[in-house]
C-alpha cells in the first residue's frame, strides 16, 4: 500500500456527527496483568437508542479476541464479525449484556498508546494511555467521548512483580489470590468517557498527603514513581495542593473522589494525562530537584500539575461531545492554568511567556499548510490535532471572552456552565451559550473565532487634528486565506488601548458613547473590516499603545515608529506592554540591520535598553526578557523567502550592538554582582537574578568570547543548581569554547543515571549554530544512551535541533532535511504519534528561500512516497505537500 492509498483513510467530519446508536451504562473490567500477555475481560451493560436501528458495532484494534458472550450465551463466529478496527455483534437489544475476553501484548507496544510497559522488562511497570482513542487498544467499546459509563475495574497480577495496583475511582477492596497473585478493585462513581480510563501496575514508591476540601471532604493525595526518584516528587505535591486550593477559591471547584493518584513515567507521548482520579505524568513534568531541574522546568511542573488537576472539572466532569470540541477542555484548561500561574508567579512574565509561545508555535502553524480552526471541521487522525492552535489559541479565545464578561461575569458564567453541563459531553456552542445566558449577553459572535483559521492582521493608523484637538485611530482587520478557507469574515477583536503623552504620562480617553470614557485605558471591539475611533480633547499628538495585555491573538501592523515604541518601552507602567513595545522595536531594528539600512531603530532599541539596564529599579527577570529580541523562528515568520543563516547573523549582530552600547565594563560589573548574590534558592528574586545573569553572560560572549568562556567555565563548576550550570554549558557549547568538551564529559558522567538531565545534555549540544550542528547530531545519535524508543530522548535530540536551531537544521545542502526524514520513517514504525508531531517542524518549508525550499520539498516528497506510513505521519506529510 502506498502513502497515497493511505490518504484515502476516511476523513471524519464534524458535520456528520450523530449521537451514538448504542451506549454503555456500566462496564466491569477485569485484568490479568502480565508483561508479555495481559488478558482483559469486559462486561458491557448496553443501551440502545430507540430512534436508531444500527447494528451493535464496537471499536477495537489489534486485539486478540478470545471469546464473545451475549446475554449469557457464548457466541460462535457466525454471530459476530471482527475487522481490523471493530467488532460487530448480531442480536443485541436494549439492556443486553455483552462480555468479551481479549489478549494484549504490553511489552510489544512501542506506540505508548493503550496498555504498555514503561522501563525495562525486569524493573518497569505497566500503564495505560487512552486519550484520544487508546481504549480501543484495550477492549471492545464504543470508544468516543459522548459514551459515558460507570467503571468497576478489577486488577489481578503477580504480587512480587506488581505489588502496586491502581485504577481510577475509589478503592473497593483488595486481597490475596493464593498463588502468589493478588487483586484490587476500583469503583468510579462518576460516569466517564473511555479516554479517561487508566490503570497502573508495578513496583512503585509513593509519597502521600492528606487534604481536606473546602466542603470538608478528606482526600488522600498520592504521588507514585520508581523508587530512585520518589524524593523528587515533593515539589509537585506542593504544586498540587496549591492548585486544589486555587480552584476552590477562584472557581468554587472541589475534588470529588476519596483519593487522587499521580504517577510519573519516563515513557510518555505528551506532557501528562488527566485520567479520572489517576493522572499520569511524563516524568519531565512531575520530578524536580535543584540539582537537575532548571527554573523554567520548575514553573513547567507547577503549570502541568495544575493543568491536569483543573481538567477534573474542565474536561472530566464536563467532557467533550466529540473530538472536534477538543478545545472545549484544552483551551479552557490552558486558560485556567495561565490564570493560576499568573497568581502564583509574576503576572507580567507569565503573559510574556505565553504570548511568546503563541507567536513561536501557533502563529507559524496558523500561517502554514497545517492551519486549522480551533474547532477543526475534519480530521483523518485525531492525535494530529493536539496542537498549539487547539491549546494555546483556544486559551486566547477563552481569555477574550473572560475579558468581555469581566471577572465576576466570567465566574457567574463558569458556575452556570459547570452546573448546566455537569456529567455531560458538551460542545463549544454549549460553552458560549452558558456563559452568555448567565450574563444576559449574546456571545455567539465569538463562535467565528473557533471556526475560522488563520491569524488576523490588524492594521492601525493614527491621524492627529490639532485644530479639533482630536486623534482619529483607524483599525482595519484582514485574515489571510488558509487551506480550505479562502474567504474570511471579520471577527470581534477586543483592542485594549491607551494613549501616552510625549512625557510618558497616560492620557484620559474621551470617546463619545463609550461606557468607560474618561478612563486611561479602554477596550474597543473591532468587529467590522474597518473602524474609526475618535478621541476628543487631545492636546498634542499622542503615542498609542494598542492591544495591551495582548487583548486578542492577532498580528498588529502599523503605528510602529521607532520613537513611539521607544517611548512605550521606557514608560509604559505595564510590564507586558513594555515588553510588547520592545519586541516591535527590536523587529524594526533587526530588519534595518538585516537589510543594511541605517536605522534609528537600532539606536532607539539599544539606547532604551541601555537606559533600563542602568536603572536599579527594573525587575531583573523583566529586564532579561526586554533585552531578548524575538527568536529566530519568530523572525523567519515575517519572511517569504527566509534564509536562516542570514536571520541568525542579523539577530546576533543586533544583540552585539546592544552589548556594545551597554559596554563590557557595565556588563562585567553586573555579572559580578549577580554572580555574587545568586544562590540555588527558588524564590522569585533568585530566579530573576539567574535569568538576568544568563542574558548578561550571553551578551558578554558576543563582545569577548574568551572572557565569557572563562566566566562560564567557572559558573559551570561552582553553581549549586541546574539553571546556572546549564546556562554556562550552553554558552561554552555555542561559542565552541575549549572548555566545552571537559564540561560536557563531566555532565555526561554526573547524570548518567538521570534521564531528564541527560536529555538536557543532548539538547544543549544541538544548539551550535550553522554548519557544525549536523555532525554533532549525528555523533549524538551514536551515543549508547540515544534511542528512538523514548519520546523525551527523541525530542531532546531531533526536536531541539530542528525546532530551536534554525540555522543548524535548515542547511543549504538539505542534509538536515534528509537526516530528519530518514529518522521519521524509522520512528513512525515504532511510535506514529511522535513521528507525526516531529514532522511538523517542516511545516514552514514553503517560506524558505528557493534553494532550501527545493531541498525540503524533496525530503518531504521522498518521505510521503514510502510504503506503510502510519495514518498519523501520512496525514501530516500529505497536508504539507497539498497546501
Ligand atoms: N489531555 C492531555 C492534556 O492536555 C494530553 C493528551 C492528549 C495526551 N493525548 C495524549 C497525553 C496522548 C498523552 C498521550 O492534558
Ligand atoms: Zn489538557
Amino acid at each position: 500500500m502506498t502513502a497515497r492509498d493511505q490518504l484515502s483513510t476516511p476523513l471524519i467530519r464534524l458535520s456528520e456527527y450523530r449521537a451514538p446508536a448504542w451506549r454503555v451504562e456500566r462496564i466491569e473490567l477485569e485484568f490479568d496483568l502480565g508483561i508479555d500477555a495481559t488478558e482483559v475481560f469486559s462486561r458491557l451493560h448496553l443501551r440502545r437508542d430507540p430512534m436508531q436501528d444500527a447494528p451493535l458495532r464496537l471499536d477495537g484494534e489489534r486485539l486478540e479476541l478470545l471469546s464473545v458472550t451475549l446475554d449469557g450465551e457464548a457466541l460462535d463466529a457466525a454471530r459476530y464479525r471482527q475487522s481490523n478496527e471493530s467488532l460487530e455483534v448480531d442480536g443485541a437489544r436494549d439492556g443486553s449484556v455483552l462480555e468479551t475476553r481479549v489478549r494484549l501484548a504490553p511489552a510489544a507496544n512501542t506506540a505508548l498508546e493503550g496498555l504498555y510497559l514503561s522501563g525495562s522488562r525486569d524493573a518497569g511497570f505497566l500503564l495505560t494511555q487512552c486519550e484520544a482513542e487508546g481504549f480501543r487498544h484495550i477492549t471492545f467499546f464504543p470508544d468516543r467521548p459522548d459514551v459515558l459509563a460507570s467503571y468497576t475495574v478489577t486488577l489481578r497480577a503477580d504480587k512480587a512483580r506488581f505489588p502496586v495496583l491502581l485504577a481510577g475511582g475509589n478503592p473497593d477492596g483488595a486481597g490475596e489470590l493464593g498463588d502468589g497473585r493478588h487483586w484490587a478493585r476500583f469503583v468510579d462513581p462518576h460516569p466517564k468517557p473511555s479516554y479517561l480510563f487508566a490503570l497502573v501496575a508495578g513496583r512503585l514508591e509513593k509519597i502521600e498527603r492528606g487534604y481536606v476540601t473546602a466542603d470538608g471532604r478528606s482526600v488522600r493525595l498520592v504521588m507514585w514513581s520508581e523508587a530512585n526518584v520518589i524524593d523528587r516528587c515533593h515539589y509537585a505535591m506542593d504544586a498540587l495542593e496549591r492548585s486544589m486550593r486555587w480552584d476552590e477559591k477562584t472557581y468554587g471547584r472541589q475534588y470529588d473522589l476519596d483519593v487522587f493518584h499521580v504517577v510519573a513515567t519516563h515513557d510518555f507521548n505528551m506532557g501528562a494525562m488527566e485520567n479520572k482520579g489517576l493522572n499520569i505524568f511524563n516524568a519531565k513534568y512531575l520530578l524536580a530537584d535543584p540539582d537537575s531541574t532548571t527554573d523554567d522546568e520548575y514553573r513547567a511542573v507547577e503549570a502541568v500539575v495544575a493543568h491536569e488537576y483543573f481538567h477534573n472539572w474542565s474536561g472530566n466532569r464536563v467532557t467533550c461531545r466529540d473530538w472536534f470540541q477538543l478545545s472545549l477542555k484544552e483551551g479552557l484548561t490552558v486558560f485556567r492554568e495561565q490564570q493560576f500561574s499568573a497568581d502564583m508567579n509574576s503576572r507580567a512574565l507569565k503573559r510574556i511567556e505565553d504570548v511568546a509561545l503563541l507567536r513561536r508555535a501557533q502563529f507559524p502553524e496558523d500561517a502554514g499548510p497545517l492551519a486549522h480552526p480551533v474547532r477543526p471541521a475534519q480530521y483523518s487522525e485525531i492525535n494530529n490535532f493536539y496542537t498549539a492552535t487547539v491549546y494555546e489559541k483556544g486559551a486566547e479565545l477563552v481569555r477574550m471572552i473572560a475579558g468581555r464578561l469581566g471577572q465576576e461575569g466570567f465566574r457567574r458564567g463558569m458556575d452556570w456552565y459547570f452546573a448546566r453541563h455537569d456529567g455531560q459531553a458538551a460542545t463549544i456552542e454549549d460553552f458560549l451559550t452558558a456563559l452568555g445566558e448567565a450574563n444576559d449577553t449574546d456571545l455567539s459572535p465569538y463562535l467565528a473565532w473557533y471556526v475560522q483559521a488563520g491569524t488576523p492582521r490588524l492594521r492601525a493608523n493614527g491621524r492627529y487634528d490639532a485644530a479639533r484637538r482630536e486623534y482619529v485611530l483607524t483599525l482595519a482587520q484582514h485574515t489571510p486565506p488558509t487551506p480550505g478557507q479562502a474567504e474570511k469574515q471579520p471577527l470581534p477583536i477586543p483592542v485594549k488601548l491607551a494613549l501616552f503623552a510625549r512625557d510618558g504620562r497616560m492620557l484620559p480617553l474621551h470617546v463619545d458613547g463609550h461606557p468607560h470614557s474618561g478612563d486611561d485605558e479602554l477596550v474597543v471591539v473591532v468587529d467590522q473590516a474597518e473602524q474609526r475611533i475618535v478621541f476628543r480633547e487631545v492636546d498634542a499628538e499622542p503615542v498609542p499603545s494598542l492591544l495591551r495585555g495582548f487583548s486578542a491573538p492577532v498580528m498588529l501592523e502599523g503605528l510602529d515608529t521607532a520613537a513611539d515604541l521607544a517611548l512605550l518601552l521606557r514608560h509604559d507602567p505595564d510590564g507586558f506592554n513594555r515588553w510588547q513595545a520592545g519586541q516591535q522595536l527590536a523587529v524594526c531594528a533587526y530588519e534595518a540591520l538585516r537589510d543594511q539600512r541605517q536605522a534609528e531603530a537600532v539606536d532607539a532599541w539599544c539606547d532604551a535598553l541601555a537606559g533600563l539596564f542602568g536603572e536599579e529599579a527594573v525587575d531583573a527577570a523583566l529586564l532579561a526578557e526586554l533585552m531578548t529580541p524575538p527568536g529566530e523562528v519568530e523572525l523567519a515568520e515575517r519572511e517569504q523567502a527566509a534564509d536562516p543563516d542570514r536571520i541568525h547573523a542579523a539577530r546576533q549582530a543586533l544583540q552585539r550592538r546592544l552589548a556594545e552600547r551597554i559596554g563590557i565594563d557595565a556588563l562585567m560589573a553586573r555579572y559580578d554582582i549577580l554572580a555574587g548574590t545568586t544562590s540555588g534558592e527558588l524564590d522569585a528574586e533568585s530566579q530573576a537574578r539567574r535569568r538576568l545573569k544568563r542574558r548578561v553572560l550571553d551578551l558578554l560572549a558576543l563582545l569577548d568570547a574568551s572572557r565569557a568562556q572563562v566566566l562560564a567555565a567557572r559558573q559551570y563548576e561552582t553553581s549549586p543548581g541546574m539553571t546556572d550550570r546549564l546556562a554556562a554549558l550552553s554558552v561554552l557549547v555555542r561559542t565552541d569554547a575549549p572548555q566545552a568538551a571537559p564540561a560536557l564529559a563531566h555532565f555526561r558522567t554526573r547524570y548518567a543515571d538521570n534521564p531528564l538531565a541527560l536529555d538536557k545534555w543532548f539538547s544543549v549540544q544541538t544548539q551550535r549554530a550553522g554548519e557544525p550542528a549536523l555532525t554533532t547530531v549525528q555523533a549524538l545519535e551514536r551515543d549508547p544512551a540515544f534511542t528512538l524508543r523514548n519520546p523525551n530522548r527523541v525530542n531532546a535530540l531531533f526536536g531541539a535541533w530542528a525546532r530551536n536551531n534554525p540555522s543548524g537544521f535548515h542547511r543549504a545542502d538539505g542534509a538536515g532535511y534528509r537526516l530528519l526524514a530518514e529518522r521519521l520513517a524509522e520512528l513512525d514504525a515504532l511510535n506514529p504519534q511522535i513521528a507525526a508531531r516531529l514532522a511538523t517542524v517542516l511545516n514552514g518549508w514553503r517560506r524558505l528561500e528557493p534553494g532550501r525550499r527545493a531541498r525540503a520539498k524533496e525530503a518531504v516528497e521522498a518521505l510521503a512516497a514510502r510504503d506503510g506510513l502510519s495514518r498519523n505521519l501520512s496525514e501530516i506529510v500529505q497536508s504539507m505537500l497539498h497546501d
